[in-house]
């Protein structure tokens, strides 16, 4: 206990001085900067070799604290009860007299604000007086890290402090609900979209693979373990690393399961470590068993089909 606290308390000295921290959250760690000034923000995307046009996340510890800086709508609120804190991201549009840096959002109109759950950064976030800007700590188009030792395999010296929080417990990002008009599914993640249907009332338009222009929430080239990946595959070579979901009666050397159970939530929870891993032990090439799209498994099969355009 006492740890947490000088750990909040350093990283607080960090993110004071305007630096970027990694930080832990319920779905994946993050890069955080103040949200509020530019600086700071433009740390994030040096890190992060990011194009400036991606737009952040900023991280709020509640509604009040949003209040000042985004324009709040019903449906808003009725999400907000219901999933905040949580694995869920709101695009809102942001007041003309908001702090948030222009570089937040590339001078853009909307603001995309998410409330997370995790216990340690939630502490740290009571205690600062401005949101956290942070995108998922990784290098831009790279898996995302899901410990402590996985954002300091992605940036090594350059980011000074990570507050280490454990194991997300999700393991994939938030999903993103675009809230400025009608609403719109802009990203598959940790929450499942049948639940906002419920609450909302209504059918939602899944919009995360754009036909013409890319906008933001919206990268093709993403989650890559850095080797080639096959998905739907029955059988893999010895020489390829083989991903599983169900259990099978023998175990070979290059077989990787993401859950024993055929388990989606914990396979999704296992995701990107089991590539992370597959990427260090040196494999050229990775195949996948098929996964059934129901559930995780459909932000799962999201996340690889944007790995395999690698
Ligand atoms: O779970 C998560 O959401 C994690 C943790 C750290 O909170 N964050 C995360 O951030 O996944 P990032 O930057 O990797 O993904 C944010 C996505 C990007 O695809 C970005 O284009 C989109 O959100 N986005 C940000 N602002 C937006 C906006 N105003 N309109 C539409 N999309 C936006
Ligand atoms: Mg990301």
């Amino acid at each position: 206990m006492k740890s947490i606290q000088s750990n909040i308390k350093k990283a607080k000295k960090y993110l004071n001085k305007n630096c970027c921290i990694g930080v832990p959250t319920e779905t994946v760690y993050g890069l955080a900067a103040n949200a509020y000034i530019d600086s700071a923000v433009n740390k994030i995307f040096q890190l992060k070799k990011r194009p400036k046009t991606n737009p952040l996340i900023v991280h709020y510890i509640n509604i009040n604290s949003l209040k000042k800086d985004c324009i709040i709508n019903d449906n808003f609120i009725k999400l907000y009860k219901k999933f905040s804190p949580g694995p869920i991201t709101y695009i809102l549009k942001l007041r003309k007299n908001s702090r948030i840096s222009k570089n937040v959002t590339n001078k853009g109109k909307s603001l995309a604000v998410r409330f997370p759950k995790h216990k340690i950064l939630k502490k740290l976030l009571t205690e600062l007086n401005y949101p956290l800007a942070a995108p998922s700590a990784n290098i831009s188009s790279r898996l995302s890290a899901v410990k402590a030792s996985d954002v300091k395999e992605e940036f090594g010296s350059k980011v000074k402090f990570i507050l280490d929080g454990g194991r997300c417990n999700i393991g994939v990002e938030s999903t993103i609900i675009k809230l400025t008009e009608n609403p719109k599914i802009l990203r598959l993640g940790g929450l499942n979209i049948s639940k906002i249907e419920k609450v909302l009332g209504r059918k939602i338009n899944i919009d995360i693979n754009p036909k013409n222009k890319i906008s933001p929430g919206q990268y093709p080239l993403h989650y890559s373990p850095g080797i080639p990946l096959k998905m739907n595959v029955k059988k893999a070579k010895n020489n390829e690393a083989f991903i599983l979901i169900k259990k099978r009666k023998i175990t070979l050397k290059n077989y990787f399961y993401l859950s024993k159970k055929n388990n989606l939530n914990e396979a999704a929870k296992n995701l990107y470590s089991c590539l992370r891993k597959i990427k260090n032990k040196g494999y050229k090439s990775i195949v996948v068993e098929k996964i059934s799209d129901k559930g995780m498994g459909s932000v799962i099969n999201d996340r690889l089909v944007r790995a395999s355009k690698y």
